[in-house]
């Protein structure tokens, strides 16, 4: 796809970090927008600003990806309405960390209900009518870093990306046929809602280390903005594997061509979380035990 000029495109999550940025780049290149995120005011938001702008947003609807009936329901909608979509992007994500002993079913379900049943959910309702509609297009999915390599305390959310991975696997082949493109985003490190609302099973992630961690992770992120370019060349690219950060990309690369190098990092970044959580229950014993005390 080389211009979004009036491409009917979809987007979810659009309400925040890599969703909302794309959201407003696609408006900007005069893509005709439909949105939709599970925060109904920060979509409305969103929304308000792309018009602002001069970007068309022909629909938005708050909905939570992970629902079926209601992700089906918007694009029966959209379709009647509007007709097939030319590009649709699959952004919207939840993350939630740990160890497992410390990780709970709930958790489990929720990262892969909303991670990876929610693309499923949009590739059933919107994927078909553009087969059908014979116009071709481009299908992009946000997975992560964590969805190529097995990071520490990642076991959910990498069984979420890694499962968009299979699945974008597949249909970019099965999808050629029709002139539809796929894109797997791995983004690494971008400075987003996500890093404020990530939960760690088993951690307090209002701790003062956490903070520092925190602001470890943000000084060398990069920004929704500038992922969201990196998207948006990927698709008039028609690339594949699309890397928003240079990290990642030689990751990869080194993952590929010598897995040692590979083995011994993740062992190393394992063994750093370990000692982190050591210490973060250290504290809470000492806490615990001053408390006791008095
Ligand atoms: N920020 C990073 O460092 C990073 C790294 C790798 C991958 N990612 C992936 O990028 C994507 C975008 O994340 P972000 O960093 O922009 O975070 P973000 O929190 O800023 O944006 C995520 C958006 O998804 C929405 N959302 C969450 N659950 C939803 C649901 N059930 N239904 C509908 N919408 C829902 C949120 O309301 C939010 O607007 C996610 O898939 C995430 O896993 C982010």
């Amino acid at each position: 796809m080389k211009s979004f000029k009036n491409k009917k495109t979809f987007v979810t999550g659009a309400a925040s970090g890599i969703g909302r940025a794309t959201a407003i780049a696609l408006g900007r290149e005069g893509a005709e927008l439909f949105l939709t995120d599970i925060n109904a005011a920060s979509l409305e938001a969103v929304a308000g600003e792309i018009r602002k702008g001069g970007g068309t947003v022909t629909m938005s609807r708050a909905l939570d990806v992970s629902d079926y009936e209601a992700v089906r329901d918007y694009a029966r909608d959209i379709h009647a309405a509007h007709g097939s979509m030319d590009l649709v992007l699959n952004i919207a994500g939840i993350a939630i960390w740990g160890a497992v002993e410390n990780m709970e079913h709930r958790q489990w379900r929720q990262v892969i209900d909303v991670n990876l049943m929610g693309p499923v959910h949009v590739i059933e309702s919107f994927l078909p009518q553009m087969v059908h509609a014979g116009r071709g297009g481009h299908l992009v999915n946000v997975s992560s870093a964590a969805g190529l390599f097995g990071l520490p305390w990642h076991a959910a959310y990498s069984g979420s990306k890694f499962g968009l991975r299979g699945v974008s696997e597949v249909l970019r082949f099965d999808l050629r046929r029709h002139n539809i493109d796929v894109s797997l985003v791995c983004p690494g490190g971008v400075d987003t809602g996500l890093v404020q609302t990530v939960q760690i099973a088993g951690v307090d992630t209002s701790a003062p280390f956490m903070t520092k961690l925190r602001a470890m992770f943000q000084a060398h992120a990069i920004s929704p903005e500038k992922a969201a370019k990196a998207i948006l060349s990927g698709i008039r690219a028609r690339r594949y594997l699309v890397f928003t950060s240079m990290d990642i990309r030689l990751g990869y690369f080194f993952q590929g061509k010598f897995p040692i190098t590979y083995d011994i990092v993740m062992r190393l970044m394992n063994h750093v979380m370990h000692k982190v959580m050591q210490r973060q229950e250290r504290v809470r014993a000492d806490a615990a035990a001053r408390g006791g005390a008095r």
